[in-house]
């Protein structure tokens, strides 16, 4: 399995995201990992080969990336899957018929639907909570729950949940803490460094950074879950391409430089939208009116470019969807362009409307990826797709957002 280089654990992040899991590569010192286009290795003699056998299990442009991802998430193992969906349900292939899920009760709709469409045919049991609250994951534990899954902050509301308190309660009852951390990326949260025994992400956001791939992967400390995990990687085999593995590489080569820009635009366009919608409606872990940021400046480095805003109603929402130029009207988040979408029409489209609303998530609510663009245009995009709505009251369709922590799960 592949594990990260030791000594590239001793370096800052920035270095590490240039460097980690990359050594010139021998024939010619190609500073660029070379793309390991073949599915086979040749063999010298029978059970005699360097390393490498089929490229299922092992291809030294994946290895890069996992290695480096492994150095990002300050883990040991890494393992490269050809979509978010596909490691995560790898992940789930630890776990067997009988065993107990936690999981957060805002996820991304398609971990919802994995889970309530599939996995639960296969005798896994899901119990959804409001994992803001600690209390809420302990009291949902069962003597066959095996692991607790959290997303945070949570797509699209933004939520946060207290890694450290989680990983302490699934200890303490036998299960593992698995953390989406696909929003935050490693530049700002280090869910290994918290207590979680298992890291993933949807490579295909942040970590690559320019739309132009579908990835997931995933990190650990444990040697033995990583054998696992490297088991199901080559058995199950949902593993990254090489040249998928190459882009995510390249990607996390400006992960830090990007994340920075995400957040310094993040922070000025959600002072922006507060001014225009009220701080009730805006949805961003930076502001201080954001009922979490106490927690979020002490497990997060920064807050990112992600922000949800609620608009009310469908119509007010598809008003600024409709006009904007520079952001695009399109799924996904985490690239260096701008993106806008309605998750209930669109990201989270598949989990059932009464469990929307009753987590908040409404037919009124936009979210916006902010990206690397100069922030002045991306402003003024905005001012002219909000122009129409009326200021201040842009919110006043009549949809309560409720987002007191400990909202009652469906
Ligand atoms: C938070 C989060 N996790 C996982 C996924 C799934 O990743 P992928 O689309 O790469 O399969 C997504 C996709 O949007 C996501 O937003």
């Amino acid at each position: 399995m592949t594990r990260v280089f030791d000594e590239d654990l001793t370096s800052g992040f920035g270095t590490r995201a240039i460097h980690a899991g990359q050594r010139p590569e021998p024939l010619a010192g190609a500073i660029m990992t070379p793309v390991y286009l073949t599915s086979t290795y040749v063999q010298e003699g029978l059970g005699q080969n360097k390393g490498y056998e089929y490229a299922r299990g092992k291809n030294p442009t994946r290895e890069a990336f996992e290695r480096n991802i492994a150095s990002l998430e300050n883990g040991r193992h890494g393992f490269a899957f050809s979509s978010g969906m596909g490691c995560l349900d790898s992940i789930m292939k630890l776990f067997r018929s009988g065993d107990h899920i936690v999981c957060g009760e805002n996820v991304y709709g398609g971990t919802f639907r994995l889970f309530d469409k599939l996995l639960q045919n296969y005798g896994l049991t899901f119990a959804y909570v409001d994992t803001r609250d600690p209390q809420r994951i302990a009291d949902a534990m069962t003597p066959a729950t095996r692991a607790v899954l959290v997303e945070t902050p949570t797509n699209p509301l933004m939520r946060v949940t207290d890694i450290a308190a989680a990983a302490d309660i699934a200890h303490r009852g036998g299960a593992l803490l698995i953390v989406d951390n696909t929003f935050a990326s490693p530049f700002f949260q280090r869910p290994l460094e918290l207590g979680a025994d298992i890291v993933y992400h949807s490579t295909t956001k942040y970590l690559n950074g320019h739309s132009d791939m579908i990835g997931g992967c995933a990190v650990c400390i444990d040697d033995g879950i990583a054998g696992q995990l490297q088991f199901i990687h080559n058995a199950a085999g949902a593993v990254a391409g090489p040249f998928d593995a190459w882009l995510a590489l390249r990607g996390t080569k400006t992960l830090h430089l990007r994340m920075r820009q995400h957040d310094l635009n993040g922070r000025e366009i959600a002072k922006w939208l507060v001014e225009r919608v009220g701080h009730e409606n805006v949805f961003y872990i930076g502001l201080p009116t954001h009922p979490q940021h106490d927690l979020v400046r002490r497990q997060m480095s920064g807050f990112g470019g992600m922000i949800s805003v609620e608009l009310g109603t469908r119509e007010r929402a598809a008003h600024v969807l409709e006009r904007v130029r520079v952001f695009s009207l399109a799924e996904s988040l985490g690239g260096v362009e701008s993106l806008i979408s309605q998750p209930a029409g669109m990201t989270h489209a598949s989990v059932p409307p009464e469990r929307r609303a009753a987590i908040g998530l409404t037919e009124g609510l936009i979210r916006l990826s902010c990206g690397v663009e100069d922030v002045g245009d991306l402003l003024a995009d905005l001012e002219q797709a909000f122009a129409g709505l009326g200021k201040r009251d842009a919110a006043n369709g009549k949809v309560k957002v409720r987002d007191t922590i400990g909202s009652a799960s469906p």
